[in-house]
């Protein structure tokens, strides 16, 4: 069972949704420059127009109360409250989201805001970006205005969106941009700004915020899910969810979570960085201790773990033939109950799913409707596993379906869908799928009818 006031939502983020790129005052981010560099997106898609969701939002918004959504997770786009990254702030850009959260309110739709959804001021880009230390410090005042202007109305705050996707495709892998493929000496150094941007920006909200704030980040999280359900599988995966290192830091959790919970970096860092640790990185983590709330995550995939004959974790192994979505990514119908469990396990704080939800190649059929059987069946297991959880004790507090509507898939462009409405991009009309009526059931039933 599912508690009284749990938190049921879809998410989106400015940059794969909103469009109106040059309008308003707003400036560049990383992603409007990626986008116009050859081959690096999908067919040379852009987010010039998106969804149009900045000249929609009023459609898009009694769209959410129709389908029962009592929450919406939305980014704001950095670029578009400071043109330059820092010093003069957009008043259009900030009368934006006043606009977006009035209308929310007036729906009985929480708002919960994510403050970096990828899209960094392409100023600050120039200026080093998140390889400069001194970006604490401009995120601090960004957050200081964000603060300044929603905390009235805003509850909730999510400061980052996956840094291990931002670092680790943006700067490690080169897929998403600015395209970096970067050494650990410089990662590791981004990590601890990243983190002491946290920190900076949960200062502004813990000084400013008008009304209690609640405080996450959403977490890039692929469980370790056990081969089976027996003790030594169980034991092998759970030891794999607290390892971070020199070699895999950038795409664990535990170098994130550690310091914003703990206070402290993760031991395999401080055992096997000492050459390359920036002189201040333990000092910082130190400032973060109970930084967070709550902890969000975002979970499509997961990691599959057994033990070895002496107990130790190996990786195990899916059937042929294992279930895809259309990105090619495997169906994990487990990973919900196991990423649950494992981050309550170590953490012990209220979790959230920020994200979560299936990609397919929809179309409008004849009859006009979406039909996603597969996406029912998805998302009906996920939440499944999600309930299993909330049934042995975790405090489960909300989940949000990736997305509310399709939208820019970063590196993939537009063919990949994930929403819960369909979107089509020549006349921006949207079609409620076969899934989005299912979750309103789902919704009212607060899970029951699963
Ligand atoms: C994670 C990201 O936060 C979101 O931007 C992305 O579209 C989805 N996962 C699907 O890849």
């Amino acid at each position: 069972m599912f508690k009284k006031d749990f938190v049921w939502g879809a998410a989106t983020a400015s940059f794969q949704i909103e469009g109106a790129a040059y309008e308003d005052g707003k400036g560049l981010s990383i992603w409007d420059t990626f986008c116009k560099e050859a081959g690096k997106v999908k067919e040379g898609h852009t987010g010039d127009i998106a969804c149009d969701h900045y000249h929609r939002v009023d459609e898009d918004v009694r769209l959410m109360s129709e389908l029962g959504l009592k929450a919406y997770r939305f980014s704001v786009s950095w670029p578009r409250i400071f043109p330059k990254g820092t010093g003069e702030v957009n008043q259009k850009g900030v009368d934006f989201y006043n606009h977006l959260i009035d209308k929310l309110l007036e729906y009985g739709i929480e708002p919960y805001m994510t403050m970096y959804h990828w899209d960094l001021p392409y100023e600050l880009h120039k200026r080093g970006g998140w390889l400069n230390p001194e970006i604490a410090d401009w995120f601090g005042a960004y957050a200081e205005v964000l603060v300044k202007n929603y905390s009235d109305r805003v509850k909730n705050f999510i400061t980052l969106n996956e840094p291990q996707v931002f670092i680790g495709c943006g700067y490690l892998e080169g897929s998403h941009a600015p395209g970096y493929k970067l050494g650990s000496r410089d990662l590791l150094q981004m990590g601890i700004n990243v983190l002491n941007a946290h920190g900076k920006a949960v200062e502004a909200i813990r000084k400013y915020a008008v009304q209690p704030a609640k405080i996450g980040v959403a977490m890039a999280t692929c469980p370790f899910v056990p081969q089976t359900e027996s003790e030594a599988d169980v034991k092998a995966a759970m030891m794999c969810y607290g390892n971070a290192d020199r070699n895999n830091f950038v795409f664990t959790d535990a170098f994130w979570l550690d310091p914003m919970v703990f206070g402290k970096l993760p031991k395999g860092i401080i055992d096997t960085c000492a050459d390359i640790l920036p002189e201040n990185a333990e000092k910082i983590a130190a400032g973060l201790k109970g930084s967070i709330d709550f902890i969000g995550e975002n979970t499509y995939q997961a990691n599959i773990i057994k033990a070895d004959e002496n107990g130790f974790p190996t990786a195990g192994k899916l059937a042929v033939g294992h279930p895809r979505t259309s990105i090619d990514w495997a169906v994990y119908p487990d990973a919900l109950y196991w990423g649950a469990k494992q981050a309550y396990e170590r953490y012990k704080l209220p979790y959230i799913i920020t994200e979560s939800g299936m990609a397919a190649h929809d179309w409008v059929s004849l009859d006009g409707k979406v039909h996603d059987p597969n996406r029912i069946d998805y998302m009906h297991r996920y939440i499944k596993g999600l309930r299993r959880a909330a049934g042995e004790g975790v405090d489960v507090a909300g989940y949000f379906s990736w997305s509310f509507m399709d939208n820019f898939e970063w590196a993939k462009g537009y063919d990949e869908r994930f929403g819960l409405v369909y979107v089509d991009y020549e006349t921006q009309k949207r079609t409620p799928k076969d899934s989005a009526y299912w979750y309103k059931t789902v919704i009212e039933s607060n899970g029951d009818n699963l």
